[in-house]
């Protein structure tokens, strides 16, 4: 199939690139000028394990191109995929002006279209109810008619971004034209070989699923994140709770794991987004207001530690962190917690040397000169008065504690991950503060 992907960010990149892989010929487009220079110059820009083998491999068999031109892409493309931003708007909606100018655009130009070939308009970004009427809307002003607008949204996870596209868990489709549900689930036969679900609905029950999705996730963390600290006081431990609770079939193990919060460019304001959509139906989902105020609070918790530890006097200090991306796997700095830590350590008047396998340099677009960048998590640790672990890494989690024990100043560690063992810190004479276990004190 001829497919245009518009909007060549994470999603859109990953989806032209998985679409690519199964055979069918992509064009990209984005309006950046660098990013698009990048990747036609076949250089990635985003950091996600698995890509580059498939972004390489289809760029040398010509089914992966970059293009500029919107034009050319619609015209030449069955199905023409919009990737674009959703950011938060100023009241919490989504901001739409991304997607509904694209949508005017491809009016215009599917308008001015010798051919007139039957063309699908799916909805990738993650969109409140309504927005497949919108588009259709929109593109329908243009005196254009043989189309349909589909709603089809994303749920791959930044780190895990192509085995998620390869193997869904399932795939949902929005729409009542059942040409373009055929046309649809043909694409994406081959990505459910395994026998995982094609769910088709209408477009309303596609877009809320998306939200209703993500807000339950980041509604379980929550609710982990309480307990957390309600444990601190009852002196129960977090990690014990979450394994009695995970081995239930009912529960399940993931999304369970404490710690400061979840961030990123997808949670905060999907979540915010629903509220706002409830609000406005006047159907307001209140829970979610819970989630959203106890999320913000459970971000600066590992900077109430610290403060509490010092003594409310941490002026001059130096601290090394270790992670700044929201989480493992992934270079986005997208509400990244470390960015609220960050800010609230400067203001006390600290330095700081953070180090992330892979976020280093999004970083630097956030907080440019405010920290120092270190080449790894052992130079980091130089000269620190304490350390502090936000975000879990895989290779931070057995580190070389000698070498830790050798740099760091004060023997002491604020994890906000959970990634050590209290027991463990005990026997290596480490002072030592986690999320929902009580603390460990060096004698
Ligand atoms: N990142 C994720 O993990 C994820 C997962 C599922 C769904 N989503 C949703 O997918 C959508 C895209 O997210 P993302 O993380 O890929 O965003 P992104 O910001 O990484 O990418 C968006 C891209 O669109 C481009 N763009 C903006 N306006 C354009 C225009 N007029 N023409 C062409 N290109 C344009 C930008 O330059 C950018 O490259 C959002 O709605 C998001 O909520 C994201």
């Amino acid at each position: 199939m001829n497919i245009a992907v518009i909007g060549t960010g994470y999603v859109g990149l990953v989806s032209g690139t998985c679409f690519a892989e199964m055979g069918n010929m992509v064009i990209c487009v984005d309006n950046n000028p660098e990013k698009l220079k990048k990747l036609q110059d076949a250089e990635l820009t985003i950091y996600e394990p698995g890509l580059e083998l498939l972004f390489l491999r289809n760029i040398a068999k010509k089914r992966l191109i970059f293009s500029p031109n919107l034009q050319e892409a619609v015209i030449k493309s069955d199905i023409i995929f919009l990737c674009l931003p959703t950011p938060q708007g100023e009241d919490g909606s989504a901001d739409l002006q991304y997607v509904l100018s694209v949508a005017k655009e491809i009016g215009i130009i599917l308008k001015s279209d010798d051919d007139k070939n039957f063309k699908i308009i799916v909805n990738k970004s993650t969109v409140p109810v309504g927005t497949a009427k919108k588009v259709e809307n929109i593109i329908s002003s243009s005196n254009v008619n043989n189309f349909a607008v589909v709603s089809n949204p994303e749920f791959l996870r930044e780190g895990f971004a192509v085995e998620d596209f390869m193997k869904p868990d399932r795939i949902i489709i929005g729409t009542d034209n059942t040409a373009a549900m055929s046309k649809m689930k043909a694409l994406y036969e081959p990505f459910v070989r395994q026998g995982n679900p094609i769910l088709e609905m209408d477009t309303a029950s596609s877009e809320v699923t998306k939200y209703a999705s993500n807000s339950y996730l980041a509604l379980r963390i929550t609710y982990m994140n309480e307990l957390a600290n309600f444990c601190e006081n009852v002196g129960a431990n977090i990690d014990m709770i979450r394994k009695g609770m995970g081995t239930d079939s009912r529960i399940g193990k993931r999304f369970l794991f404490a710690g400061i919060g979840y961030g990123g460019s997808c949670f905060p304001k999907d979540v915010k987004a629903l509220i706002k959509t409830s609000v406005d139906f006047n159907s307001e989902i209140k829970i979610l207001n819970t989630v959203d105020n106890v999320n913000k609070q459970q971000k600066t918790i590992i900077v109430k530690k610290l403060l509490k530890y010092f003594q409310n006097n941490i002026k001059d200090k130096h601290f090394a962190i270790w992670g700044l991306a929201f989480k493992p796997n992934t270079d986005d700095m997208r509400e990244a917690p470390s960015l609220i830590v960050i800010d609230e350590l400067l203001k006390n008047g600290v330095t700081i040397s953070a180090y992330d396998p892979a976020a280093n340099e999004t970083a630097k677009f956030y907080l440019k000169e405010k920290i120092k960048y270190a080449l790894d998590e052992y130079d980091a640790l130089e000269n620190a008065d304490a350390l502090l672990i936000l975000t879990e890494w895989n290779e931070f989690r057995n580190p070389d504690f000698e070498v830790l024990r050798a740099k760091l100043k004060n023997k002491v560690i604020f994890d906000g991950r959970n990634i050590f063992e209290p027991q463990k810190m005990r026997e290596l004479n480490f002072t030592y503060f986690s999320i929902g276990r009580l603390p460990v004190f060096s004698s």
